[in-house]
């Protein structure tokens, strides 16, 4: 019989048999515009000096050690990953200790932060989560951060429309079948409801990816 967590998460599996040659993998198969894709959305986040952030389902950690060297020694860098093996290359590769840390969590169960990170990052893992779960994770996230803090949200867009549309739901049903509900997911209307403002999305790749960008407070 299959735990609760495994049945909860169908692809973690997959994703501790990937883990070391995970960030080589999507590089090559997307001609380097992961990568690309990856330090944009670190950009729209704009990570300062002496900044609290946290990156929600680091896997690898890449994108968390480009933020550490935006925030420098004063600031923190915590990533969280449900798959002990993205945690075992992320530590590996980049530390894990001081001021970047990498938790072995499940994001969808609680978590202690409130009022806490000045951002949080998140990159291609909205989707991974079950659908009854994506709702609390945001809601989560908005307590666990500052008053004037952002998050930011990179992965596929799940408002796509038109031929771009018809692309998304081929990918998905050819390698992402147990996530099409995504493309159901309302995710501006959930971000507004859990409570962010200024809620702004930059379109990559013909509307296929999508970076969004939501502020705790309007000033
Ligand atoms: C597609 S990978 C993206 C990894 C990384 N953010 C990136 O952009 O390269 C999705 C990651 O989400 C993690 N993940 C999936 N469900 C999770 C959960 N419930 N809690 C924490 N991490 C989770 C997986 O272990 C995996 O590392």
């Amino acid at each position: 019989m299959r735990s609760a967590l495994c049945q909860d998460h169908p692809r973690k599996d997959f994703f501790e048999k990937i883990a070391p040659h995970y960030d080589l993998l999507l590089d090559i198969l997307t001609f380097g515009n992961y990568a690309k894709f990856l330090r944009k959305a670190v950009k729209v986040l704009g990570p300062k000096r002496g900044e609290k952030i946290l990156d929600l389902c680091s896997g690898t950690g890449r994108a968390a050690s480009w933020i550490l060297q935006a925030v420098g020694e004063e600031g923190e860098v915590t990533g969280m990953d449900i798959t002990q093996g993205m945690i075992d290359v992320a530590r590996n590769r980049y530390g894990g200790s001081g001021n970047l840390i990498f938790l072995q969590k499940d994001v969808t169960q609680p978590w202690e932060y409130q009022n806490h990170f000045d951002g949080i990052f998140t990159s291609f893992a909205l989707h991974e989560l079950p659908e009854k779960y994506r709702l609390g994770v945001l809601e989560r996230s908005y307590s666990a951060l500052k008053g004037k803090g952002r998050m930011v949200i990179a992965d596929f867009n799940p408002h796509v429309l038109g031929t771009a549309r018809i692309i998304s739901l081929i990918f998905f049903k050819l390698f992402e079948r147990g996530n099409l509900n995504f493309f159901d997911f309302n995710q501006n209307e959930t971000f507004k409801k859990v409570g962010f403002k200024k809620i702004k999305t930059f379109s990559i790749s013909a509307g296929i990816l999508q970076i969004t960008l939501a502020r705790k407070r309007l000033d």
